[in-house]
């Protein structure tokens, strides 16, 4: 959800660079083939010399495989495809595979292979896999594992209450760690599969918590009982999670493959799978699912295609009219083609693809951002099409947006990923009210219904150690905080009652302050690896308007 991906582009040339003493063989000659045509090609043509070049899959199968699997989908180590590659923002491939990452299994190569064996092993796992595995019911099924020594425990095993639990992402070092709202101890920190991607998601009465990683791996945790239930690979490459309003069903957006997987959350069980073609054939990634509770629904925006998903969660959804589906077989009569009950999928058709919702309490409409990253989409879900724009240059980020009431209207805030500004929108006309000029681009926005204040970082540029406090009626900002002197802070989150707000310092060596969030006051910082999100149990299943879901 950046703006941009800093990657070295899977697509950068190999430095080619002439090793005597070894010849690749028949396999190897196969590998490239396969895998590096195009690449090759080019060699080809250039007239350089192939025997030359280390061999990238060759090295791969040698010393990788073993970690991160024959097929790049993982094992011990994430996968190594681009897709989740793509992810790594600006740090360097070659430079991970020559130092290793400290403190985990991931060694060093730059003793054991040469500067250009590096490059080519790296050029390797960047390519495109070649075929992309189905990953149907069956093979998910097989990923499946549960804990062996949970037993759900009959009442909470700590005193704290259970609705001010407030969970905190550390991707530091890939964990989570569970907060006692009122007193900030920490009552357990759980490992979470690699690379925690989109907010966890509660069930409606808050007792478990469902974490989704980058490479698709979807983790029950009992927060009653401090304790993981288990674990599914759900995709090969996904995006995030949503829990549908009666807490049965969780869906995983994945753009490996172009799906949506449907698990039940009571056992982690493959309910249902979506492929997502869209109406023209096109087959599409899911950029993101989204749960619409009074819908009891799931909202879906397709990255590849001008479709909206809305996916029942009920027996009684639907019927969904297709359309009209040309039959070409003679004798066949034009059918009316319909969708009805568990999971049945409506498609309301858009201009252009949208990313990025934010919707309206009611959840009868969503505000999308436009690919061109200069306008906000209005569809009106009820009657499944666009009903307006707004001008949001600088590339909105809906997704984080929030709302609260202001002088008898409901208003919307968003930031801008490429602008030092926050636009605050009337959802009544959807007209802006104020566009407030912040010290740089902002990625997060949060607030209460019990505080006065909005809370936005400023997460990009020389200013990312800020943090606005903004007044949700003069909509000016009030004071601007500044706990960590050229480290990013970043990501707020409220307790239950809105007394404290949680604040990342989002470094390796991080912390979470805790601010008295009337008298804007430091109460506690608490040592974290790298906090990203956090997200307190209450303000999650009642929805609270002042934090994105
Ligand atoms: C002994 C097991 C092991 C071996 C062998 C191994 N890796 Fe890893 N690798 C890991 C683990 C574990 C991680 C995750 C480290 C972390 O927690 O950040 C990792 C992470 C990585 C990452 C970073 C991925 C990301 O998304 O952050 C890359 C790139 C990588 N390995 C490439 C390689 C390459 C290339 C080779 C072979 C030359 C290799 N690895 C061999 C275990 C291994």
């Amino acid at each position: 959800m950046t703006p941009r991906i800093v990657f070295s582009d899977p697509t950068f040339a190999p430095v080619i660079e002439a090793r005597p003493g070894r010849c690749p063989g028949p396999r190897s000659i196969f590998g490239k083939m396969k895998w590096l045509a195009p690449v090759l090609g080019a060699a080809i043509i250039a007239g350089s010399s192939v025997q030359a070049d280390p061999d990238g899959q060759e090295i791969y199968i040698d010393l990788c495989a073993s970690c991160h699997s024959e097929t790049r989908l993982g094992g011990i180590g994430p996968a190594l495809i681009p897709e989740a590659l793509g992810r790594l923002r600006g740090q360097s491939l070659s430079g991970i595979i020559a130092n290793g990452r400290v403190a985990t299994q991931m060694p060093a190569f730059g003793a054991t292979l040469s500067a250009a064996e590096v490059e080519a092993v790296a050029l390797f796992i960047s390519s495109p896999l070649p075929n992309i595995p189905q990953w149907t019911a069956e093979e998910i099924t097989a990923t499946r594992v549960m804990a062996e020594d949970y037993l759900p425990a009959p009442a909470p095993v700590f005193d704290a209450d259970p609705m001010n639990i407030t969970l905190v992402v550390e991707t530091g070092d890939h964990h989570i760690s569970v907060l006692n709202g009122d007193t900030f101890e920490v009552l357990d920190r759980f490992p979470t599969p690699f690379a925690v991607h989109g907010g966890p998601k509660f069930s409606p009465d808050g007792r478990y918590v469902f974490v989704m990683s980058r490479d698709g791996w979807v983790q029950k945790y009992d927060i009653w009982s401090l304790k993981e239930v288990g674990r599914i690979r759900a995709g090969i490459n996904s995006r995030n999670i949503a829990m549908s309003a009666d807490g049965k069903w969780l869906a995983v957006a994945n753009y490996l493959p172009h799906s949506l997987t449907i698990l039940s959350t009571d056992d982690l069980s493959v309910a249902a799978i979506r492929d997502i073609t869209a109406r023209d054939g096109t087959s599409s990634r899911v950029s993101a699912v989204y749960q619409a509770p009074q819908r009891e629904s799931f909202i879906l925006a397709l990255k590849d295609a001008p479709e909206i998903w809305e996916i029942g969660t009920t027996e009684d959804a639907g019927p969904f009219h297709e359309g009209f589906v040309h039959r070409h077989e003679s004798g066949m009569k034009e059918a009316l083609a319909e969708e009805h009950g568990l999971f049945a999928r409506r498609r309301i058709m858009i201009n252009e693809p949208l990313d990025d919702f934010f919707f309206t309490s009611d959840y009868r409409n969503l505000i999308g951002a436009s690919r061109t990253g200069d306008k906000g989409v209005v569809v009106n879900l009820d009657v499944g099409r666009e009903v307006a724009e707004l001008p949001l240059p600088g590339m909105p980020h809906l997704g984080s947006g929030i709302s609260w009431q202001r002088r008898g209207h409901t208003v919307m805030a968003t930031p801008h990923l490429k602008e030092g500004k926050l636009s605050v929108i009337d959802t009544r006309d959807w007209s802006i009210v104020k566009v407030i000029d912040t010290l740089g681009p902002g990625f997060f926005l949060r607030s209460h219904e019990n505080t006065p204040y909005v809370w936005a970082d400023v997460f990009f540029g020389p200013n990312k150690d800020k943090m606005h406090i903004i007044d949700k009626d003069t909509l000016e900002i009030v004071k601007t905080l500044d706990p960590a002197p050229g480290k990013t802070v970043a990501h707020i989150e409220f307790t239950k009652t809105g007394k404290y707000a949680l604040v990342s310092i989002w470094e390796d060596d991080g912390a979470v302050i805790v601010y008295d969030a009337e008298t804007l006051e430091e109460v506690r910082r608490l040592p974290m690896r790298k906090p990203s999100g956090k997200y307190n149990v209450w303000n999650k299943i009642t929805f609270s308007d002042g934090t994105s879901h």
